[in-house]
């Protein structure tokens, strides 16, 4: 390290300073004629879109996102309100009533002010499973939701985002319930960017959800002023590159508020891959509204999986994951991206799907492989499984049992599905007869992550928490900004990389 760098590092990784810069590095006063340059203070505050951080009351535009089966827990959502940002609760997955009940300890454990959001996922085989988890927001006044899965707009999302809509006397348009949309594909940001379709406003009329002063505004509001675009991503994911669809989103974005004439320009935020100040910082470069992590959340103190799995997620690095099957879009093919250090979940759920193609029955599967997977996956005969998922779905669907009776394949779909929704279940409450069978959702972020912080005190899942890791991300994209305009002029060598070490828990407090 040369002396002029010595000298001027130390000021740079303070990003609160403004540096004026003379010839040769030199450091000056405001004013100085012979400046060739300033470096101005870069406040993590100011990332992100301004309107979004207001209208969600928030100092940081970053958001924690929804994480299955409660998994971004209550405390999860509780850190992140308390540093300034706003955590979604991960609703999907876990039963009506216990969202309620979760919902409204969540509610008490804010201070007024603080912002929660939850997950509305879809569920087009069961949308009475929607129209509940909705009745239950509308009635708890949720007014903050991440829709995610959603391959079209349902009855129930319009719903949400319609009942109470109002105007002020200026004309305004006022939508009390947020949705945030999140989606992999611009053709389904289309339709959150436009206003609700009208045939389903009209069905959502007709069933008395929402009034005709309602529907009539509907036409005024997009189905989502913000969009969370994800990359390649933990959990459901389309393994989108990010430098391609970020760009993409932002452009609809701005097309489909000058199409709709909308007040208020829409949102694009961005997810997938952000588990390092620079990916932050990229995110932020290109535009992005506010920044959604996942993965590196998942192996927090606060997360709701258990401690054994987060230790394997300590220890995973970027290509230890891999895509498998879905449980929820099993038959339609739809992936998510899992962990397979650990774990042998990833080949035998891929097995699994190979056996869906080729088979139209289960009395399709060879006698080999059959065998293979009573002794080694299910542990159990697939008879057992068959009346355990008929006895499920006989309370929870009744209809898809129908349907799964009448149609062979489906059965088969079902059986599999229960090992691929059992799977997370183990890993989440850490039942170690079953890890090699745990499904845990996670992206290459959070190898990204585990590598940069080695052998440093966040190595250890224990010291993980994650308005830290917030913090340390956008912190360290803040620095690394002033890097970049050091390097441009001409302080630092044009070959060098912006290689940051994370600051200790002590000194990243100084900061926020
Ligand atoms: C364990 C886990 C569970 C997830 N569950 C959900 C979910 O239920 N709903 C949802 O919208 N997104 C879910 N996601 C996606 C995250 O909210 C977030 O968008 C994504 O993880 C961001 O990308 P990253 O994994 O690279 O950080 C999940 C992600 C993980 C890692």
């Amino acid at each position: 390290m040369s002396s002029l760098q010595s000298h001027i590092l130390p000021l740079l990784y303070d990003p609160r300073e403004t540096l004026y810069i003379k010839p040769g590095g030199e450091l000056g006063a405001q004013g100085d004629p012979n400046l060739i340059g300033i470096i101005p203070p870069i406040a993590p505050g100011n990332f992100g879109s301004k309107s979004f951080r207001k209208e969600f009351g928030l100092r940081y535009a970053y958001i924690g996102g929804a994480m299955v089966g409660g998994i971004s827990s209550r405390a999860m959502c509780v850190a992140l309100a308390d540093m300034g940002s706003v955590g979604i609760f991960g609703a999907s997955g876990l039963n009506p009533a216990v969202i309620e009940g979760e919902i409204e300890k969540l509610k008490d454990e804010l201070l007024p002010g603080q912002t929660f959001g939850s997950c509305l996922i879809h569920t087009p085989q069961d949308p009475s499973w929607e129209e509940k988890v909705v009745e239950i927001y509308l009635k708890s006044g949720v007014t903050l939701i991440e829709a995610s899965a959603f391959m079209q707009i349902s009855p129930s999302l319009v719903r949400y985002r319609l009942s109470g809509l109002t105007t002020t006397p200026d004309g305004t348009i006022v939508a009390p319930n947020r949705v945030i949309a999140k989606v992999s594909r611009l053709e389904l940001a289309k339709r959150f960017f436009s206003p609700p379709p009208p045939k389903i406003v009209q069905e959502a009329l007709n069933r008395g959800w929402i009034t005709e002063r309602e529907a009539s505004l509907a036409p005024r509001v997009p189905m989502a002023q913000d969009l969370t675009a994800e990359a390649d991503s933990g959990g459901h994911t389309d393994f989108r590159p990010a430098l391609s669809l970020w760009p993409s989103a932002a452009r609809l974005a701005d097309e489909y508020t000058a199409k709709h004439d909308y007040r208020q320009p829409l949102r694009v935020g961005a997810a997938g891959g952000l588990g390092t100040p620079l990916a932050l910082l990229a995110a932020q470069d290109m535009g992005m509204s506010y920044f959604v992590t996942g993965s590196i959340n998942q192996c927090c103190q606060e997360s709701g999986l258990s401690e054994e799995a987060k230790i394997l997620l300590g220890k995973a690095g970027q290509t230890d994951v891999s895509p498998a099957p879905a449980a929820d879009m099993f038959e339609l093919g739809s992936k998510i991206q899992v962990l397979k250090y650990g774990t042998l979940f990833a080949p035998r759920a891929n097995k699994l799907a190979e056996l869906y193609r080729q088979c139209q029955t289960l009395a399709d599967i060879p006698p080999e492989e059959a065998k293979n997977l009573e002794e080694k996956i299910f542990r159990k005969p697939i008879s057992v499984i068959w009346e355990e998922t008929r006895t499920f779905f006989k309370e929870r669907d009744p209809a898809t049992l129908e349907k799964a009776l009448a149609n062979p394949k489906l059965q088969m779909a079902l059986v599999f599905r229960w090992y691929l929704g059992q799977a997370s279940r183990w890993a989440i409450s850490g039942l170690t007869d079953r890890r090699t069978d745990w499904c845990v959702f996670c992206g290459p972020s959070l190898g990204a992550f585990n590598e940069w912080v080695s052998g440093t005190i966040y190595e250890d899942p224990a010291n993980r928490r994650v308005a830290d890791l917030a913090g340390l991300l956008l912190h360290g994209a803040a620095v690394i900004k002033r890097l970049s305009l050091a390097r441009d002029l001409g302080l630092l060598p044009d070959d060098c990389y912006f290689n940051l070490s994370p600051p200790s828990p002590e000194e990243l407090a100084n900061f926020f």
